[in-house]
Formats: structure tokens, C-alpha cells, sequence
């Protein structure tokens, strides 16, 4: 199967059961079609930014971790206190092969998450908000569990953020005194083969 049909597929996933079903098929060659075959730039350009606010003995959650690819960049950049956090057993089996996280949860962002509050330093999320996938109350549970000072760091499609409720939902956290924003970055193309609607920016909020 193409990326392209493994994106379409993902991306009008209609429930989480659904969308399981397609990581659960797609774990095994995940990083081989994406770094390999598609230059995959996301992770190395979300470590980039977290470093700048995020001190390498902070404890970080990788939420959607996926296979670990981000947790592998962050351990190779001296960050040794990971845990991953996915909805797909699958891919969560491929992440726990890499050996970079200490801890490792089957959760479902979007439901109560049911870890303990205030317990992570910091919270990076990569490919995880877009079509089909954890929608923006996850920010509700994933500030819950973040240190008052910590950070959120993550990664939106432009054309997500505009079509979807992620703009509202984060601009009205900002105004409750949730979080408060402190670098959008520039646009980039997370993979060699992005369309004009695929490109990313790397969001960092700190929680208050
Ligand atoms: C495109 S992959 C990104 C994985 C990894 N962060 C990366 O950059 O390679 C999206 C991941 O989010 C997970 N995911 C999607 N919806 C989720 C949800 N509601 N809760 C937890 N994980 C979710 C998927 O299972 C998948 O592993």
C-alpha cells in the first residue's frame, strides 16, 4: 500500500477502533516508509525546538509515540527520562524495541487518562493532532498531568488548525489561564513528499 493510501485511510478514520485497526496493519513498516522511503523530518525538528525550554533530565511523555521515533531522537540528544503514550498496542510494541522509554501506556487522548497529575516535566506530541486522530480536549487531560512550568510541545497541519476546533479550544486554554503560548514556529514539510495542505508547525505552550 502507498503512504498516500495509508494517509487517506488514517485520516477518515471514523473511531478509534477504526483507526486502530490501520496503525495496527501499517506498525511493522511505519519507519521504513516514512524515514526511509519519505525523509520523515518531523521528530528531529520538534527535539530541536523542546530543547530550547526542556532540560535533559526532564521526565517527558511522548504522547502518540507511535514506534518511538521521537522518543529515539530525544534519548540520542541526551533525554533519558521518557515514557510513550499511544492508542495502538502495535505500535507501542514497535516503540518498547527501541529501548529509549521507561514506561510505556495504552491510553486513549481525548478520554480520562488516568495518570497522576502533575507528573511530567514535559509533554511532545508529533503527527498526533490531525484528521481522524486525538482531538483537542486531549489538551485538557495533557495539561492535567503537566507541572505547573512544564511545557507542551507539538506539532499541527496548517489546514487542520484552521478547519478544525484546535484553534478555538487553544486560544480559549490560553484565556481561562490554562497554558500560554510561547513560540509557534514556521511552516515546514514534516516528509519529502508533503502537499501544500501537509505542512506543520511545532506549537510550544507552557502550563500555568
Ligand atoms: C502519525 S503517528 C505519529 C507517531 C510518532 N509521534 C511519530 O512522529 O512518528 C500518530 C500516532 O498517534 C496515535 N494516536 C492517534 N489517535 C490517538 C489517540 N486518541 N490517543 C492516543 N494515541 C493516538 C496513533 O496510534 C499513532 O501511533
Amino acid at each position: 500500500m502507498s503512504l498516500e493510501d495509508r494517509q487517506n485511510k488514517i485520516y477518515t478514520s471514523e473511531n478509534s477502533q477504526e483507526l486502530t485497526d490501520y496503525y495496527k496493519q501499517w506498525a511493522k513498516d511505519y519507519d521504513r516508509e516514512l524515514v526511509d522511503d519519505c525523509n520523515y523530518v518531523a521528530p528531529e525538528k520538534v527535539v530541536e525546538v523542546l530543547s530550547k525550554f526542556v532540560a535533559k533530565n526532564a521526565k517527558i511523555l511522548d504522547a502518540g509515540a507511535g514506534t518511538g521515533l521521537v522518543g529515539q531522537i530525544l534519548y540520542d540528544n541526551g533525554y533519558s527520562h521518557l515514557e510513550a503514550m499511544d492508542i495502538s498496542a502495535e505500535m507501542l510494541e514497535q516503540a518498547n524495541k527501541k529501548n529509549v522509554y521507561t514506561a510505556l501506556y495504552q491510553k486513549v487522548m481525548g478520554e480520562p487518562l488516568g495518570l497522576p497529575a502533575e507528573s511530567f516535566d514535559a509533554i511532545v506530541s508529533v503527527g498526533t493532532f490531525t484528521y481522524g486522530h486525538a482531538p483537542s480536549s486531549s489538551f485538557d487531560e495533557l495539561i492535567r498531568i503537566t507541572k505547573p512550568g512544564g511545557y507542551i510541545v507539538f506539532t499541527l497541519r496548517l489546514d487542520f488548525y484552521e478547519s478544525s476546533d484546535f484553534k478555538q479550544k487553544m486560544t480559549a486554554l490560553e484565556e481561562y489561564g490554562k497554558w500560554k503560548l510561547v513560540e509557534v514556529g514556521d511552516r515546514f514539510s514534516p516528509l519529502s513528499t508533503a502537499k501544500p495542505g501537509g505542512y506543520y508547525r511545532i506549537w510550544v505552550y507552557q502550563v500555568s
